[in-house]
């Protein structure tokens, strides 16, 4: 019996997200968060780590490059999810790898490369 893919790119729609957008979409049973700032589109949990509101209803901190949780104002960088706010009295957000195919957004629920494993 062969191993399962662990790393399996999945087609979450089409990228035509507009500058400064956010998206909130459900992929299986997990919230993902697109977003969309100068012209780059990331990915992360959609569920903050701090109390579980949507990131998606929150907005962009261009200085930061990051998103703000529109329940605490606690800020999460694009690409990374690292928290970004002081004190920092949450985690990080889970960050998942994107990559644009065809017009489509995919991405990976693992861990992103970019993104820093928690405890690391
Ligand atoms: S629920 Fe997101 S900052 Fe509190």
């Amino acid at each position: 019996m062969q191993a399962p893919v662990m790393q399996e790119w999945i087609d979450v729609g089409p990228a035509d997200l507009t500058e400064g957008e956010l998206r909130g979409l459900e992929v299986g049973e997990r919230l993902v968060l697109l977003a969309r700032l100068n012209g780059r589109i990331t990915a992360m949990d959609d569920s903050c780590n701090h109390a579980g509101c949507l990131l998606s209803g929150g907005w962009l901190q261009e200085k930061k490059s990051a998103v703000v949780c529109p329940c605490h104002e606690y800020a999460f960088e694009l690409g990374t999810g690292r928290n970004v706010t002081f004190p920092r009295l949450c985690d990080d957000q889970r960050a998942f790898a994107v990559r644009i195919d065809a017009g489509r957004v995919m991405i990976r629920l693992d861990e992103s490369s970019e993104g820093s494993p928690h405890g690391a």
